[in-house]
């Protein structure tokens, strides 16, 4: 075949979906599930409120991102099963992942932020500035179907109370906040509001699956991809090997496994080109043990390097009883804290929409962590480790401390230490943005081409040297779009 992608996240949609209009066929091998199916409850995604099997990637328990109430757990046993939400335990780090056709766009919040010209300028020095803010963010944003929401609309409906409180008290103590753009149609959220249509982002649906309304990429770059008729995916597909086919070529094995993880068949089919857009997680990971186990041994030693955790750090501040943040809350977060220029620190005010008044303020912070950690092959294992350390992420709390430390000085409130764990303030043992691994311009050249092994391409966050300052997927995407438009014009 002339082009195998392996995943089908923002990288691999893009890959597809350009490489389908450009008349070349490919085919899309993807481990998750191709979430079209209802369940026996006639719902494809599970609720969001006490999920089942759907909405975790082969555990036996849940291992939900707030993890607690009260300080008590609420995670409880489930059956393992091809579920859309991986919690992939790499050490002192839990890194959530979406698992089906679609990727992470399954289960992310939507957020769609182009970064700062002047941290993108420092974090990918290579690429010219010009034409990403020119040309590809623009075209990124355009086939992503990003929108804003109605200002008069946020201002006065309860859905977004919490966000306006989030809003108040930031600004009270000198942080700037600015609304965030989003891949939700908004259109579709104030008829939810209205009680026209079915409710999903107010029905509180986001990390295990979104119904109706979310702009993933099944009905964006994949559903395009598809109508071209020049793309095919295989779901519970998993990459298992690359490697050079004798002649020319790279030969790749594959597992199909079923619907609790088992394996029922390999596979190995030839393909001219190979894009790598398996994650900066599953990317790395299939680089670092094809090259130590010799079936790729000429990758370059930047292969698994400079993998960060975008700075991600979670708290949750109490309010007081007069300053309500709503029982109904629009699963999907629109707004952010700015305090990246004066205090490397840009927050999310995240919803918690528990369908009870709580007075729970919760943020996720994006900081400006230097820290990096790198991947690792285990020979007695066969697995590839990460060296991030739990010691690494204390720098993302020192930053969001000084910030939200100012805001409970100022409103003489406190931090809620019972949500993630007992006792415990920050949550500093997850990321939902997982970067590098494969970096632009070292592990690539600078259009992702990987070195010592023409027709190998990296497509996805693992080319993001670990912190893009802002959520991540626009720029996944727009990297994306760049790279593709060359490696089309050059190489095919
Ligand atoms: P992505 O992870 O999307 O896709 C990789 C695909 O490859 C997956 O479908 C995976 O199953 C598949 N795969 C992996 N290994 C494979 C193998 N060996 N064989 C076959 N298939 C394989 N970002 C943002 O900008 N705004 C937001 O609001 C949020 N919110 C958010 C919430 C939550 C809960 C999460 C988990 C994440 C976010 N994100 C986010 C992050 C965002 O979703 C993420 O950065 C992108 O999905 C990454 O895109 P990639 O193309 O790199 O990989």
């Amino acid at each position: 075949m002339p082009a195998l992608i392996i995943g089908s996240g923002y990288g691999g949609a893009v890959t597809a979906l350009r490489l389908a209009q450009a008349g070349i066929d490919c085919h899309i091998v993807e481990m998750g599930r191709d979430w079209t199916t209802p369940g026996s409850d006639g719902r494809i995604f599970t609720q969001t409120a006490s999920p089942d099997q759907r909405g975790f990637w082969l555990r036996d328990r849940t291992k939900q991102p707030v993890s607690h109430f009260l300080g008590v757990s609420i995670d409880r046993n489930i059956s393992r099963y091809t579920g859309i939400l991986d919690a992939e335990n790499m050490g002192a780090i839990h890194v959530y992942q979406g698992r089906g056709v679609g990727g992470g766009s399954l289960v992310n919040g939507g957020m769609a932020v182009t970064p700062k010209r002047s941290w993108f300028e420092q974090i990918l020095p290579s690429v010219d500035a010009n034409e990403m803010y020119n040309t590809f963010y623009p075209r990124a944003n355009a086939t992503l179907g990003v929108n804003n929401i109605d200002q008069a609309w946020f201002d006065s409906t309860e859905w977004y109370q919490f966000s306006r409180v989030g809003r108040k008290v930031a600004q009270r103590s000198g942080f700037a906040t600015t609304f965030v753009p989003n891949v939700y149609d908004f259109n579709y959220m104030k008829q939810e509001a209205a009680g026209t249509v079915t409710k999903s982002a107010l029905a509180g649906e986001v990390i295990f699956g979104n119904h109706h309304g979310k702009k993933s990429l099944p009905v964006t770059y994949l559903g395009q991809a598809a109508s071209t008729g020049k793309v095919t995916i295989s779901p519970l597909h998993r990459v298992t090997k690359v490697a050079p086919a004798a002649g020319s070529g790279y030969t790749v094995d594959i597992e199909q496994i079923n619907e609790t993880g088992g394996v029922v068949a390999t596979k190995s089919v030839t393909a001219d080109k190979v894009f790598f857009a398996a994650g900066s997680v599953g990317t790395s990971k299939l680089l670092v043990s094809m090259k130590a186990q010799g079936h790729l041994p000429n990758l370059s030693g930047a292969v698994g390097q400079e993998w960060g955790t975008n700075g991600n750090v979670m708290v949750a501040r109490a309010n007081h009883a007069w300053d309500t943040t709503g029982k109904n809350q629009s699963s999907i977060p629109t707004m952010g804290i700015d305090a990246w220029d004066t205090n490397g620190v840009f927050a999310e005010i995240a919803p918690f929409p528990a369908g009870a008044e709580l007075w729970v303020s919760l943020y996720l912070a994006i900081t400006k962590n230097p820290e990096r950690a790198s991947f690792q092959y285990n020979s007695s294992t066969g697995g590839v480790g990460l060296s991030w350390s739990q010691a690494q992420a204390q720098k993302s709390i020192d930053l969001a401390k000084v910030v939200f430390d100012k805001i409970n000085k100022k409103e003489v409130t406190v931090y809620r230490s019972d949500m993630f764990g007992s006792n415990k303030v920050w949550n500093e043992g997850l990321t939902y943005h997982p970067l590098g691994g494969a970096v632009l311009n070292k592990a690539t050249d600078n259009f992702g081409r990987l070195h010592g092994y023409p027709g190998l391409y990296v497509m996805d966050g693992a080319l993001v040297p670990g912190n893009v300052g802002v959520n991540p997927f626009v720029t996944i995407t727009a990297l994306a779009e760049r790279n593709i438009a060359s490696i089309i014009a050059s190489d095919m």
